[in-house]
């Protein structure tokens, strides 16, 4: 049965970072496509007007949107509103309800500290903007087991799970979604697919650059709560669950919890963190952070399919390159000829910033004598930039009330159950220096059978 469409968008945190990098351009997107024709109501507390926002909005657009697209980007000016005040002041909340005028189901999108979600809540829901409404929050979802749980009675006080829609921008990414879809529409993979084959698995997700300005917050996050325990388990999931009963949103997401249900929470041994030389220098930070900006781990899915497979998730600032790709080695056959060493096959996704899906096999190499060489049977590539935006997904199947690619309660409390122990423990923090693959003690400490696979952007 199709969901009711929404029928306006509110945005908290509309003069924001995120507003201003990513929500402008996808709203821009939506519209050209014709998936937006709704009230768009940006909300803040800035001191500004309606033509402040629509600069900014612009702006946005020229720096991190490809541009503006005259007919779109007029049309997204018309459906604009905006409404400026403190969150706490039921005044800006009678304002908001002004403008939402006859709409009946809006949808609100707290793009705001996960501290003002209560407040902006308890308003909404007193100024009657809450009925038949639905709420998207932003990531990330807490800041462990305990305050994820809070959230998450915070919300339900008010919206029923169906109409809580818990971001991770990851899952709008349509190769991570494909990695599901390639999995279980190809017959050869699925005899594979498990500890009888698989030795290992690796996912890294590389990013050449820093924190960009971003330092007090990411001083409080650190890439475990920043990436790892949101869009790389999201990875995960998708690589290692089981085919779903049926293609709904609730079939496809009680797998992906069964998958971190098999995960025990990680240990200090599973674990090594790394800081960059020269990040305490950036400012907004604390002179003695601990904070990780790297950070490489094993776990194990204790389930029939993997157990004894070794996960490997690697992630950092300031690495050699931007790339997120995901290999899953195969385990050695045999060895019937004596001369033949080569390394094992396997399976390589490439998620960033081109979209890839490779086998690496072995043939005799042109020598004749019996000897190796590895081979890329190259399954599918396209460059990537013509992909759909991850948040125009996002936010239109949060309007469409479709919840596949969101979150649910219990597996964002599952996946802090797996992190959460670990980042109590304080473990110790390694730099590295900016443009290497991470602290050395990663190459000591933790290493995959067979290396760490470093993706490289020549191919
Ligand atoms: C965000 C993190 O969620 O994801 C950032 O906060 C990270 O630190 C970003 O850089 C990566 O996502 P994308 O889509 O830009 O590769």
């Amino acid at each position: 049965m199709s969901e009711p469409h929404s029928d306006a968008l509110v945005f908290f945190g509309a003069t924001g970072d995120l507003a201003y990098k990513k929500i402008f351009p996808s709203l821009q997107a939506m519209v050209k496509r014709g998936h937006l024709d709704v009230p768009v109501i940006g909300v803040a507390k800035a001191g500004w007007n309606l033509e402040q926002l629509k600069a900014r909005a612009r702006d946005s657009l020229e720096k991190h949107g490809g541009g503006v697209d005259r007919a779109a980007f007029d049309r997204l000016s018309q459906l604009l509103r905006y409404v400026d005040g403190d969150y706490s002041d039921p005044t800006t909340f009678g304002a908001l309800r002004k403008e939402l005028g006859a709409a009946q189901r809006p949808a609100h999108y707290l793009a705001i500290p996960p501290a003002l979600f209560g407040t902006v809540i308890e308003q909404l829901a007193q100024a009657g903007c809450t009925r038949g409404a639905r709420v998207i929050v932003e990531k990330p979802f807490g800041h462990s087991l305990e305050s994820a749980r809070a959230l998450n009675k915070i919300l339900l006080g008010t919206f029923d799970e169906q109409r809580i829609f818990r971001i991770d921008h990851y899952l709008g990414k349509r190769p991570v979604h494909n990695l599901v879809f390639f999995r279980f529409t190809n017959a050869f993979l699925e005899p594979l697919w498990s500890n009888k084959y698989v030795k290992s698995v690796q996912i890294t997700m590389a990013e050449d650059f820093g924190i960009q300005g971003r330092g007090a917050f990411y001083d409080q996050m650190g890439t475990i709560r920043d990436v790892i325990q949101n869009h790389l388990f999201q990875v995960l999931a998708n690589i290692a669950m089981e085919p779903p009963a049926r293609i709904d949103s609730e079939s496809m997401r009680d797998e992906k919890v069964k998958v971190l249900k098999s995960i025990l929470p990680l240990g200090a041994k599973d674990l090594v963190r790394g800081q960059f030389a020269g990040y305490r220098k950036e400012p907004g930070l604390a002179a003695e952070s601990q904070i990780e900006t790297f950070a490489a781990l094993r776990l194990e899915i204790d389930s029939w399919r993997w157990s004894g497979v070794p996960f490997f998730i690697r992630s950092g600032k300031c690495l050699p390159v931007t790339c997120t790709e995901v290999v899953v080695r195969l385990r050695h056959p045999p060895k019937i000829f004596p001369a033949v060493s080569t390394p094992p096959n396997y399976v390589r996704f490439r998620i960033n910033p081109d979209v890839a899906i490779a086998l690496i096999a072995t043939v005799m190499d042109a020598s004749d004598t019996m000897v190796g060489e590895p081979i890329e049977l190259l399954a599918s590539r396209h460059p990537g930039a013509d992909e759909i935006n991850a948040y125009e997904r996002v936010l239109g199947d949060a309007m469409a009330g479709d919840a596949m690619l969101f979150a649910r309660e219990d597996y964002v409390e599952e996946a802090w159950r797996i992190v959460d122990p670990v980042l109590q423990e304080r473990t110790p923090v390694y730099e590295y220096a900016p443009g290497t693959w991470g602290p050395p003690q990663v190459e000591t400490a933790l290493v995959p059978p067979g290396g760490w696979h470093n993706p490289s952007l020549v191919e």
